[in-house]
């Protein structure tokens, strides 16, 4: 992991807001969903645990339900804020990874 490597500007990233990030891991380019909740910024792989697809159904575009749960685009699996947990659809109480992040200073990094 490329520690401190940038991801977003903390003013980038909205309460309930989803973005796409991009970030070197184990000297691997990984695309991460990022989001804020509850003032706390959370950084996953955008894989889904269902077959391993980009959540986003098109560059920076994130499905959400009425309750601000991400939804994946693909079969619709629906995954908390907090955790990461999918709480309906066909990967049930799976997770998406979770990505050390830390902002600070006004910015959003790898931890
Ligand atoms: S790939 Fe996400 S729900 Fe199937």
């Amino acid at each position: 992991m490329n520690a401190h490597e940038f991801l977003c500007g903390s003013t980038d990233l909205d309460e309930g807001q989803f973005r796409e990030s991009r970030a070197t891991i184990d000297g691997e380019v990984r695309y991460l969903i990022l989001t804020r909740h509850q003032d706390a910024v959370r950084a996953w792989l955008n894989v889904c645990p269902h077959q391993g697809r980009p959540l986003n159904w098109a560059p920076d575009q994130f499905l959400t339900d009425g309750n601000g749960n991400l939804v994946c685009a693909v079969h619709g699996a629906v995954f908390e804020c907090d955790q990461g947990r999918c709480v309906s659809g066909p990967c049930r109480n799976a997770s998406l990874t979770a990505v050390e992040i830390e902002e600070r200073e006004g910015f959003v990094r790898l931890k």
